[in-house]
């Protein structure tokens, strides 16, 4: 990787600094260009990268006006845990790429505003140190490792170290083709690394014949499938949750075999391109399995607006990926309590303008929907 200049954390925030843009836009000042790249980019040719921010720009609300919200609050209760504010930090790999703290300074930040935070598998802190800091919900993601016995210890060390709930990545099981990542050459530098999977077995070596293909018979060989899912439900008391559903057939097989809940997300645009942004789909699938079930949603949420549609469309509560990582190299942990205030704020002061005075009245007719196109909308 390049040894470009980089601004350290800001010590004070600047008083321009006001929305989750402005702290994306300074963001690249503050991270080697490498590394930059390998944040900001999503999978092949960033269809669904763009996609995820311009569906939500399409979408209008309508307010009501001369409603009492005097009473109003953004509270919930999700997985038999009350949220202060349906806003969560979406697992992300490696904080330590864009902050000597890393995680740990997300986690004071998470604690301060109350945010629930989803620590990845690929944390560059151990699990445990971080849920050591973190006072607010704690969650766990889970990436399958190729050797099983090594996955539940991963679980164990989650449920020993009191993390709540148990949420598995299936929209992953190989990168996506990161083309923007491959050009900008990003490795991971010196002193980052996936510090929780240090004991990991050695991989098995595998010899191909000519005739195999390096996907399938190779890399897709240990992938989990839905008997692994069963298999670790078996193994756990802890709520499990699967992450990067974005089909109402997957999303009610899920439900069909007790999972808790379901992230409908195309991982920030990551791996596969040419799909769908969550906010899309997130009707179909809340149809499909009823008010019940918990639904997140993520990808592309920067304002309290993209909170509150997303809400309207059926989901419980949305997580923020990249924000927390532009916070966190701009201005530390205060950065990111900053940015979580800010969409915390957003959020309340769009459910007073839209006359919704808690989650539960954010309904679909919430939502603009013209009779007719106009001007080409
Ligand atoms: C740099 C980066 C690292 C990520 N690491 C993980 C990860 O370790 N596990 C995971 O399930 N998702 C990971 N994601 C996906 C996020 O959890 C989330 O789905 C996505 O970032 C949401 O989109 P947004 O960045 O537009 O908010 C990562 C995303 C980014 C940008």
């Amino acid at each position: 990787m390049s040894s470009d200049m980089t601004l350290p954390p800001l010590a004070q925030i600047p008083a321009d600094l006001v929305s989750l843009g402005d702290y994306a836009r300074r963001a690249p000042a503050h991270m080697p260009k490498a590394v930059y790249e390998y944040i900001v980019g999503g999978g092949a040719d960033e269809i669904s990268l763009r996609r995820n921010r311009e569906v939500l720009d399409r979408m209008l609300i309508t307010p009501r006006v001369l409603v009492d919200v005097t009473r109003g609050g953004t509270q919930s209760q999700m997985l038999g845990e009350t949220f202060r504010h349906p806003i969560m930090l979406a697992p992300v790999a490696f904080h330590k790429l864009v902050h000597p703290e890393g995680e740990i300074a997300t986690a004071r930040a998470a604690s301060v505003l109350e945010t629930p935070m989803v620590v990845s598998t690929l944390s560059s802190v151990e699990l445990e140190t971080i849920a050591q800091t973190l006072d607010s919900p704690r969650w766990f993601q889970l990436y399958f490792q190729q050797d099983r016995a090594f996955t539940l210890s991963l679980v164990r060390r989650a449920e020993r170290a009191g993390y709540s709930c148990l949420m598995i990545t299936v929209d992953a099981p190989l990168h996506g083709i990161r083309n923007r990542a491959q050009r900008a050459g990003f490795e991971l530098p010196p002193g980052v690394e996936a510090v929780n999977l240090r004991q990991r077995p050695p991989l098995p070596s595998r010899v191909l014949e000519p005739s195999q293909s390096i996907v399938f018979q190779g890399m897709m060989t240990e992938a989990p499938n839905w008997e692994d899912i069963r298999w670790i439900q078996s193994q756990t008391q802890l709520p499990v949750v699967l992450k990067g559903v974005l089909s109402p057939v997957d999303a009610l097989k899920a439900q069909q075999m007790g999972i808790a809940g379901l992230v409908i997300s195309n991982h920030g645009g990551r791996t596969l391109d040419c799909v769908p942004s969550a906010i899309e789909v997130l009707p179909a699938i809340r149809q499909a399995v009823g008010r019940e079930m918990t639904l997140l949603l993520d990808g592309a949420v920067e304002r309290g607006t993209d909170v509150f549609k997303a809400i309207a469309l059926g989901a419980d509560a949305v997580m923020v990926g990249r924000p927390q990582l532009y916070a966190l190299a701009v201005a530390g942990a205060a950065g990111v309590a900053h940015m979580l205030r800010i969409l915390r704020e957003e959020l309340e002061v769009c459910m007073a303008l839209a006359g919704t005075p808690t989650l539960a009245d954010i309904g679909h007719e919430a939502l603009y929907r013209p009779a007719q196109p106009l001007w080409g909308i």
